[in-house]
């Protein structure tokens, strides 16, 4: 049997029932599997990663080792979440990579995007190597993997993303989600008790902010941008648009312009607003944002965050614009 094919029969995951079944049987296999051994998983703190770590922590507990590198490009709090939600909540067995200085460094003067994505997801797989190799006695690597990664590409997981993991890593692979929809992971996230928020996050690229700070990033427009981010992130929640957007985010390209703060000229970037639907990213409309919010966000933005003075919306669907602006 193929065992990377869902068979007909498995029911599709739509309610906590099922989903405690499906868990109750991974945590069975994954014993089976593992035995005494120790396992190791890179946690980003996507969906993915962070349902498979929530499944071997019940199935395995503190043989479950999880590496989360914090290349600098996360969102506000995505780190501190993990570390919160994993390191103490589940008292997982969590080792936490601050590469911030790493990765900044490598980036800087880089403005092409797909060296910029090259250098990101290289020095991932550099950081995540040598925290492996500090490591005794791991026999097996756990992934993310979901059923449409197996049917999109050759079963790992898409490579241009930051998620990809060295080849040569000579261990056998633990992959509990991969014959399942992103959905029915959601389910099965929920069933294990992940927060809401972590199990029905937006798509949030592997480059992460890195490819919303356009062109050669720095450290000061890379703050600015997480600010303006966080707070359109927190004005969609508060006004119920974070269930019902697909993706929405800050870019903010290397341009100045010109503005007035306390009767001074202030140079500043502006920071462009992107919220769009889709149900396969392949194509994409803009979401109506009420006028009212948009001034509120324009508002908080120009006077809460360092170094941004105008904010734009981005009205182009795909195509012609892709989602990311790079
Ligand atoms: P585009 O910009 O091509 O994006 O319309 C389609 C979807 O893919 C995401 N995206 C990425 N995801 N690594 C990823 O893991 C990347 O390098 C990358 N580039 C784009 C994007 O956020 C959108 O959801």
């Amino acid at each position: 049997m193929d065992n990377n094919k869902r068979p007909e029969t498995m029911e599709r995951i739509t309610t906590p029932e099922l989903a405690k079944r499906f868990i109750d049987e991974q945590v069975g296999e994954v014993r089976a599997q593992v035995g005494d051994k120790k396992v190791l998983l890179a946690l980003s703190g996507g969906v993915d990663s962070s349902v498979v770590a929530a499944l071997l922590i019940k199935a395995i507990g503190k043989q479950l080792v999880c590496v989360h590198v914090n290349h600098g490009l996360m969102r506000k709090g995505e780190s501190e979440q993990v570390i919160e939600v994993f390191g103490k909540e589940l008292d997982a067995n969590l080792i936490y990579v601050d590469a911030t200085d790493r990765f900044l460094d490598l980036l800087a003067g880089v403005a092409e995007p797909e060296r910029k994505r090259k250098i990101i997801g290289g020095e991932f797989i550099k950081v995540f190597d040598e925290e492996a190799s500090k490591l005794k006695g791991i026999s097996f690597l756990a992934q993310g993997t979901i059923y449409p990664d197996i049917l999109e590409s050759d079963g790992v997981k898409a490579h241009h993303n930051v998620g990809g993991l060295p080849e040569d890593m000579e261990m056998e692979l633990v992959e509990p989600v991969k014959l399942l929809y992103k959905d029915e992971v959601r389910v099965v996230g929920e069933a294990l008790g992940l927060p809401h928020a972590m199990v029905y996050r937006q798509p949030f690229p592997g480059p992460g902010l890195g490819v919303r700070c356009l062109g050669a990033i720095t450290r000061d427009r890379l703050h600015a941008l997480r600010e303006a981010d966080a707070i359109l992130r927190e004005e969609f929640d508060k006004n119920g648009l974070a269930g019902k957007v697909w993706q929405y985010f800050i870019a903010v390209p290397d341009v100045k312009s010109v503005g007035v703060r306390d009767g001074k000229r202030y140079e500043g970037w502006p920071a462009i607003i992107r919220a769009v639907n889709t149900t396969d990213a392949m194509s994409a409309t803009i979401e109506e944002i009420p006028y009212e919010l948009l001034h509120r966000i324009t508002d908080r933005i120009t006077h809460e965050v360092d170094g941004i003075n105008r904010v734009l919306y981005d009205l182009t669907p795909k195509p012609i614009g892709t989602i990311e602006w790079e």
